[in-house]
């Protein structure tokens, strides 16, 4: 299926974008997040977050840690892979997270290359000019293809 494409002309969109895209969301569910220093990514998680009804404010990239859990009926498992390496989840028993009763957001995805499931979801955010992002949502596998398809008539 067709990717969900749209273009974010501020921080608030970007914002309420991931606050739509947590309801497609299940416990289970593994997001993938793509995109330069800068694009987005923690804003779209604090979106999700704000969905799934956990406190926004809270959300910050974990930087010093490998990764921030907040907590809910949900609770969002949020990684940032930026300073580290896949060897450093193996460590941590990232399994646990990634297929636990949460749901795991991940930025810069591109670290786990070869050792992601083969399903999850691709968010995708570029710098497109000032305070403009182009964001994209995509998705692998028939489940998921049917909430990509709730998900995308419910943007449009
Ligand atoms: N349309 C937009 N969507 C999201 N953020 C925007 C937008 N326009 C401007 N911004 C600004 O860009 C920055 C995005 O920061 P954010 O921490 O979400 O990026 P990031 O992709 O997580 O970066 P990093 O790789 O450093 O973790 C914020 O300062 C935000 O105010
Ligand atoms: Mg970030």
């Amino acid at each position: 299926m067709k990717p969900y494409c749209c273009l974010s002309h501020n921080y608030e969109e970007t914002l309420a974008l991931g606050v739509q895209f947590a309801r497609s969301l299940k416990k289970g569910d593994i997001v993938c997040l793509y995109g330069d220093l800068g694009a987005g990514k923690t804003a779209f998680v604090k979106g999700m977050a704000k969905g799934l009804k956990l406190d926004p404010v809270k959300v910050h990239s974990p930087t010093f840690t490998l990764m921030n859990v907040y907590d809910g009926k949900v609770p969002l498992y949020h990684f940032d892979l930026y300073r580290i390496n896949a060897v450093d989840l193996f460590g941590m028993g990232y399994e646990e997270f990634f297929y636990g009763k949460g749901i795991a957001a991940v930025e810069w995805s591109e670290k786990l290359e070869g050792l992601l499931p083969e399903f999850c979801w691709k968010v995708e955010l570029q710098h497109a000019g000032d305070d403009q992002r182009q964001i994209s949502i995509s998705c692998q596998g028939k489940e998921l293809d049917e909430r990509q398809q709730q998900l995308k008539e419910r943007l449009t």
